[in-house]
């Protein structure tokens, strides 16, 4: 199948490849897009050399299949291009996320919503995702009513420059200049400022977390607030999630359900120090959750720790996934031709 992988040379579309590569997706033919800047740079994929092409020209190929991480404005300008000429693209950014045509797909969790019309579809924030891998179990058991999410991001979620303004902060001698993405130093720091501020002093990855989640677990009656923080972590996203059900909870009980839930790794013994940790999760694909414990101040309340790999299960082996489900269920214009 042709392939094309559009800002294959930033951090989400090299993760991208490289799981494309290791899950062995059955890429015939590669187009990796770039910025006209990057257009003839040399791509490895699969031990073959892949020149990056223009957009232009990745669409006149019509691709069976676009998987998309090159910024909103990119993906709303370029993704109904590429739909047009029969291409299903799967887009990473926020641009269709929320919009009521467009599917948002955790395969873990709503998979299914998924038909032949859907010629964009929107992976989800690389902190929902992992949050909803987690919860979507609990949900169908004990209904919740209410989250409060606090997030502990690593640097790598905001793209290229910003591992580049931590790793010169790190190396630079007293007085050396640094390219700065973040308003502040980002090392020895934490910064309580994820994408803009909205109107209501929240920030847009905040709000992320509220509209996506109540989209992907299909309930628009749950209540949720969060505080979404950068710290100096390369990659991994760390989350600390308070939860309130409708209905009371075995605390064995709910070990069991994240046990069995697909894609979930229960990190959680006390005894030897066992939790989940962002330099562990690191190039894995699991979501991993630790810290299972009942919250004693609040009736039929719990609280988690959940961590997860924000390039690969947040972002990249999210969006393969999809595309790997759109062929077992013969979505895409190959199969289906
Ligand atoms: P380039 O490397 O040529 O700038 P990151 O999120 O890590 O910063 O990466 C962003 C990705 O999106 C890069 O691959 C970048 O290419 C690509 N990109 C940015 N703007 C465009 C554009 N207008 N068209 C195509 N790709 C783009």
């Amino acid at each position: 199948m042709k392939v094309a992988v559009v800002g294959a040379t930033g951090m989400v579309g090299r993760v991208m490849l490289k799981v494309l590569e290791e899950r062995n997706f059955p890429v015939t033919e590669l187009l990796p897009v770039a910025s006209a800047r990057s257009v003839g740079k040399e791509i490895d994929f699969k031990g073959k050399k892949y020149k990056v092409v223009s957009m232009e020209d990745a669409i006149a190929a019509a691709p069976e299949l676009a998987l998309f991480s090159a910024g909103g404005g990119t993906s709303k300008k370029y993704a109904p291009e590429f739909a047009a000429v029969g291409t299903t693209v799967v887009d990473n950014s926020s641009a269709w996320r929320m919009d009521p045509d467009k599917k948002l797909v955790v395969p873990e969790i709503n998979k299914d919503v998924l038909g032949p019309d859907d010629k964009i579809i929107a992976n989800p924030n690389c902190s929902t995702i992992q949050m909803v891998v987690a919860l979507g179990p609990l949900h169908s058991k004990y209904n919740i009513m209410r989250l409060v999410i606090s997030t502990y991001q690593s640097v790598s979620g905001t793209g290229k420059d910003a591992v580049n303004q931590m790793s010169q902060e790190r190396s630079a001698l007293p007085g050396e200049e640094v390219d700065m993405v973040y308003n502040y130093p980002i090392d020895m720091n934490c910064i309580p400022h994820c994408d803009i501020f909205l109107d209501n002093g929240y920030t847009k990855e905040e709000m992320k977390l509220v509209h996506e989640t109540r989209k992907i677990l299909g309930d628009d009656n749950i209540g949720i607030t969060a505080t979404a923080v950068r710290v100096p972590v390369i990659g991994g996203h760390s989350e600390a999630v308070n939860i309130s059900f409708e209905k009371d909870f075995d605390i064995e009980e709910v070990k069991q359900l994240l046990s069995d839930a697909p894609g979930c790794v229960v990190q959680d013994d006390l005894a030897n120090n066992v939790y989940p940790m962002p330099r562990y999760a690191h190039q894995k694909d699991e979501v991993f959750v630790g810290r299972i414990r009942r919250d004693e101040s609040a009736a039929n309340s719990l609280n988690l720790w959940i961590v997860s790999d924000n390039l690969r299960k947040g972002a990249a082996t999210n969006a393969v996934q999809i595309a790997e489900h759109l062929v077992e269920a013969g979505l895409l214009k190959m199969v289906t031709a």
